[in-house]
């Protein structure tokens, strides 16, 4: 091929070049604008959304009508020792603060629990749990005071007895004390012949042989005591509440709650994680209220570790609250009948097959890893399980449509997250054990 004969396809191929090149840094300049451009002023309804989300709007901490003390605080001052104290346990080594640890927002870091064996699912916060009508990733109680009963006879976890747990408050003199001013007279457990060292129904054959051979009297006693133990442990655990973050001091300025500009307090894509949170995202469908939960059951189709089976969650937990003997309708509760609607009238449809209660959002700077199983170990990993919304192996995945949120979008998404962090707001002395 001649000089000549290569010119006129030269120029061909630098034209091509030229418009391509300019085709590429249009679409680079449009990418920029879109990723770094301010966000727009909120509308109206967004503000009505981000008003709804702010901590400013959570009311006081509702009595619990199933336990007459829980907002006594000789009941909290004596429930913040017993969270802390190991002798609670089997081995002397085990208390509430084991699993849930105050220096990482009351949870332990761990997939499963771990204690005197593993237990079946990860360890949630316990902050802000006061307003919370079910207990338990699948809701299996439905009071602070009855769940902290449970642990403390779970043999995985503390693996006591209701016996052992009576005696010892009744005969520690601190605890004995306070037990008598809040619950009027102590019961005196001196007598072994009717009162054995350790008895509990359905634990180890011989504990639970030793329960069934007392009298029902002496039964119901020991049964009030163990329940108002948990009545105490509820008063504490109904101090800790959710901490101020800088999402509240963002969502005050732009509600027009306080004099701040919004935009020195958000950088652009924790704002543009916000619209995509309280809009396109849909995270607030499940995740909404000043807590960022609704405290409901929903699939969101986490899958299980391989060789654990998928969790049954909600459709398990709603029938073991209604045979739970401490529920609200039961001998030990403080509430009328009257007011256990939440249980009378809870949901128990197939919907609620691999359901889980939505968690609250304002802790997750320390309460990795994720999820009832602890199954997710990054923020970002959580958002890209909901952008790609797989099939749920067990029951139906609610989020069911793929959010198609663009990679910058996850970013901006994972940023607002980031912006729920605050300490928790309860006096220091709370998150320690007591003197
Ligand atoms: C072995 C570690 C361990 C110990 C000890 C332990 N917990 Fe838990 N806790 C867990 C796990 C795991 C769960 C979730 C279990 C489930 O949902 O099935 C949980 C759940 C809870 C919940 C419900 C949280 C929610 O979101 O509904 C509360 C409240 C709680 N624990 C308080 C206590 C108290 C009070 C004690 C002491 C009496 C205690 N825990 C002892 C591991 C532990
Ligand atoms: C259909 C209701 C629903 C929607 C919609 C939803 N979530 Fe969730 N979310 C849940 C439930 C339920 C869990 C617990 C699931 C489990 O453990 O299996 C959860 C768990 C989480 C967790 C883990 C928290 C923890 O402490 O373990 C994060 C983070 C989270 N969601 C963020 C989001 C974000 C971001 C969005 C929007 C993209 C979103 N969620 C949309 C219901 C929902």
């Amino acid at each position: 091929m001649t000089l000549q004969e290569l010119q006129p396809r030269l120029r061909r191929f630098n034209r091509a070049m030229i418009i391509g090149g300019l085709v590429l840094l249009a679409g680079l300049v449009a990418w920029l604008y879109l990723v770094l451009r301010p966000p727009s002023p909120w509308t109206d309804a967004e503000k009505v959304l981000i008003r709804s989300l702010w901590l400013g709007g959570l009311p006081p901490v509702p009595a619990d009508p199933t336990n007459a003390v829980s907002q006594d605080p000789r009941a909290a001052a004596m429930g913040h020792a017993l969270f802390f104290d190991t002798r609670l346990s089997a081995n002397n080594q085990v208390s509430c603060a084991f699993c849930h640890r105050p220096d990482r927002r009351f949870t332990d870091g761990m997939d499963k629990a771990r204690a005197l064996g593993q237990s079946r699912r990860n360890t949630p916060s316990i902050v802000g749990l006061a307003y919370s009508p079910w207990l338990y990733w699948d809701g299996r109680r439905d009071s602070l005071w009855s769940q902290a009963l449970s642990p403390l006879e779970d043999p995985q976890e503390q693996g006591s007895n209701r016996m052992r747990i009576a005696r010892l408050v009744t005969s520690d003199e601190q605890y004995a004390a306070t037990y008598a001013s809040l619950f009027g007279e102590l019961p005196d457990f001196s007598d072994t012949a009717r009162f054995p060292a350790d008895a509990g129904p359905g634990l180890k054959p011989e504990w639970d042989s030793a329960w069934q051979g007392m009298t029902e009297a002496d039964r119901d006693l020991v049964n009030r005591t163990f329940a108002n133990v948990g009545k105490t442990i509820a008063a504490y655990e109904a101090l800790l509440l959710p901490g101020s973050s800088r999402f509240d001091d963002y969502a005050a300025a732009v509600i027009g709650e306080s004099g701040a500009d919004p935009d020195n307090l958000f950088s652009n894509d924790e704002a543009k994680g916000l619209r995509l949170f309280v809009g396109k995202a849909r995270c607030m469908e499940c995740h909404n209220g000043p807590q960022f939960t609704n405290f409901e059951f929903h699939n969101t189709g986490i899958l299980s570790y391989p060789g654990d089976l998928p969790d049954r969650g909600r459709i398990d937990g709603i029938r073991e609250v209604r045979r739970n003997p401490f529920n609200c309708l039961g001998v030990n509760s403080d509430a009328e009948p009257g007011q256990c609607l939440e249980l009378t009238h809870a949901r128990d449809g197939v919907e609620l097959i691999g359901a889980l209660k939505t968690p609250s959002l304002r802790n997750l700077d320390s309460t990795a890893p994720y999820m009832h199983r602890g199954q997710v170990k990054t923020l970002a990993e959580t958002i890209e399980h909901y952008n790609d919304a797989p099939f749920a192996m067990i029951g139906h995945n609610e989020a069911e449509n793929p959010l198609r949120l663009l990679p910058f979008e996850r970013r901006q998404l994972e940023a607002f997250l980031g912006t729920l962090a605050a300490p928790i707001a309860a006096e220091e002395f709370l998150l320690l054990p007591p003197r």
